[in-house]
């Protein structure tokens, strides 16, 4: 099944889930554009994953194992997230981003029903 990706800059083509078990999740880029991105529910994605499926930029050096803060996020809506582990943790302080208000790994941000219209900022440490 073919399903579109709106953003600000493309139209996207995704074929990888149907429509019932997506939800959209809205990403800022560094240069401040935001893109609404679909993200699968049913195939264990995490925002990370969800965000290289769509085709934007995100270094992410470590591949979703919280061990770079490449995949740093700032959390922008009131969503109600899982509590941080003590990995995602101890990586965002030793990146020195730990202190920023809703800062957090979106490798570790695994996609749900929960997390529809979630609205983060990409991290500085996202870029090349
Ligand atoms: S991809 Fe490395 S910490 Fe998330």
């Amino acid at each position: 099944m073919l399903i579109l990706s709106l953003s600000n800059r493309n139209l996207n083509l995704i074929t990888f889930a149907p429509v019932e078990n997506m939800i959209t999740i809205h990403v800022t880029d560094l240069d401040r554009v935001t893109h609404s991105i679909l993200a699968p529910t049913d195939m264990g994605f995490n925002v990370m994953e969800a965000i290289r499926a769509n085709e934007l930029p995100i270094k992410a050096t470590c591949g979703g194992m919280a061990m770079c803060a490449t995949c740093n996020c700032i959390v922008k809506s009131d969503h109600h997230l899982p509590e941080m582990s003590e990995d995602e943790e101890a990586m965002l302080d030793e990146a020195f981003v730990l202190n920023i208000p809703g800062s957090r790994l979106m490798c570790q941000i695994f996609i749900s029903e929960a997390i529809d219209g979630l609205e983060i900022q990409m991290g500085e440490l996202t870029g090349e």
